[in-house]
């Protein structure tokens, strides 16, 4: 049996018997706006970010929040606000930035397959820089940015080959994975875009996965883009900014992983200690961090519907599903699942599944709780790649969600109405 506790550095905590966000009790706003909700904190996600700034003090860096982890717009709107930039990889990320009051000029767009139209419309806005990802998308950028009389700024994503030691689906770094130029294609690559009209390099990026536990894989893939800045510079090409793309992990507190991942500033110091000792400490740095900045500050708000014990497994299925959080199906992900109101009393063990009908619909497996039905949970760690990854699967309205600031709490967004999910969608006509 798992026993279910509180992640650490979150302004999530029991006070008076019960769970509270910030200086808001989580019960209140399951009443007030039902469930499943997603409910965040914004001193967790600020209290993110300042570890990220104070590592980078003295230094010249732009953290660009990968929005893919949580793009809803007030989140964006937090960040925007703090003075981030964002990493985007489609031109609906692109528009959502730009709805949240975000700067375009602190925008990177990254992504294997990027349209020509999302390319034109970046173009337009004036994006900071392309990450390019492949000798083909260089050409076509070139091809884009001439048909209106621009060059585009770029820099090319390498693929270093290092392992993250993460899950297979989040590892990207590797040679096998789809993502970045190989690192011996990497220098050829390099002087085609500077012999093309419409292209204006500017820098170099790498990412090498995401859930990043250990400091090694980030130190190894520093080394090996700084090989790479060398001899890119030794045949004349100026590189401005080096972009070390994000995947740093959060404390899940999974009871099975068994190394924390090291905080942003502690990290950073030995990153930069790196960068100094091979003579890059003053080069301008640009990061591009998603769940590191959101996952711990949210928490998913579910009621317990239907208490089902079985000779083999009890079933404690709740309101929130895999459409809602997706990440138990898709990684077999762990998230702490935790009572609004802790009872006294034994404890016993839980499957904690979803209404949908899958199997593969399991929030959290061997859970040690004391439940019942009509109780209220929170999945904990919710903050990263649930609501962004969220679906209508089973004809189910996407959650609300609402974010607190100390005693406020907003609603940031409207739970789906059926009306919503049916809207675009046409009937064939009678004849
Ligand atoms: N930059 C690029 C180019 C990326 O592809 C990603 C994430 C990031 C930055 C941000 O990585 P982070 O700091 O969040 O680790 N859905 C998966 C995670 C997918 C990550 C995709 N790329 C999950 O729920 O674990």
């Amino acid at each position: 049996m798992i026993k279910q506790t509180l992640p650490d550095q979150t302004h999530i905590a029991y006070q008076d018997g019960e769970l509270w966000i910030e200086d808001v009790r989580l019960s209140d706003l399951a009443r007030q706006h039902g469930t499943p909700l997603f409910v965040y904190s914004k001193a967790t996600m600020l209290s993110a970010l300042a570890a990220y700034q104070r590592g980078f003090s003295g230094r010249k860096a732009q953290i660009c929040y990968a929005m893919k982890a949580n793009s809803s717009l007030a989140v964006l709107q937090v960040f925007a606000q703090a003075g981030c930039g964002f990493d985007i990889v489609s031109g609906g990320e692109l528009e959502r930035v730009l709805a949240a009051g975000g700067d375009a000029k602190k925008i990177i767009f990254s992504g294997v397959g990027k349209t020509r139209a999302e390319m034109r419309r970046a173009l337009e806005v004036g994006i900071h820089c392309f990450n390019v990802e492949s000798e083909a998308e260089l050409e076509v950028l070139n091809e884009v940015a001439l048909s209106l009389g621009q060059r585009a700024r770029l820099s090319i994503r390498v693929n270093p080959n290092v392992d993250p030691k993460t899950h297979p689906y989040i590892s990207t770094g590797l040679k096998g994975n789809k993502f970045g130029i190989a690192h011996e294609r990497t220098l050829a690559t390099y002087q085609r875009a500077t012999s093309l009209p419409g292209l204006h390099v500017v820098g170099i990026d790498c990412h090498i996965g995401s859930q990043i536990t250990q400091q090694g894989p980030y130190l190894d893939a520093m080394d090996r883009v700084l090989d790479l800045v060398q001899a890119i510079e030794a045949a004349g090409i100026t590189i401005e900014h080096i972009d070390f793309g994000g995947g740093l992990g959060i404390d899940y507190n999974n009871p099975d992983e068994a190394g924390l991942p090291p905080p942003a500033d502690v990290l950073w110091a030995q990153l930069l200690a790196r960068l100094d000792a091979r003579g890059y400490g003053q080069r301008q740095l640009m990061i591009e961090p998603g769940r590191s900045l959101v996952g711990n500050a949210g928490v998913c708000l579910t009621e317990v519907l239907y208490l089902k014990p079985g000779e083999q497994k009890n079933f404690c299925i709740i309101d929130a599903a895999m459409n809602d959080l997706p990440r138990p199906a898709m990684y077999q992900a762990f998230h702490q699942i935790v009572p609004l109101h802790p009872r006294e009393g034994a404890l016993s063990c839980w499957d904690v599944v979803g209404p949908v009908c899958e199997s593969g619909d399991w929030i959290g497996r061997d859970r040690a709780l004391n439940v019942h039905s009509g109780d209220l949970l929170a999945v904990l760690s919710t903050g990263a790649y649930c609501m962004s990854m969220s679906s209508n699967y089973n004809t189910r309205g996407r959650a609300a969600e609402v974010l607190v600031n100390g005693s406020q709490a907003h609603l940031i967004r409207q739970r789906d109405t059926v009306a919503d999910q049916m809207r675009g969608e046409i009937l064939l006509s009678a004849a």
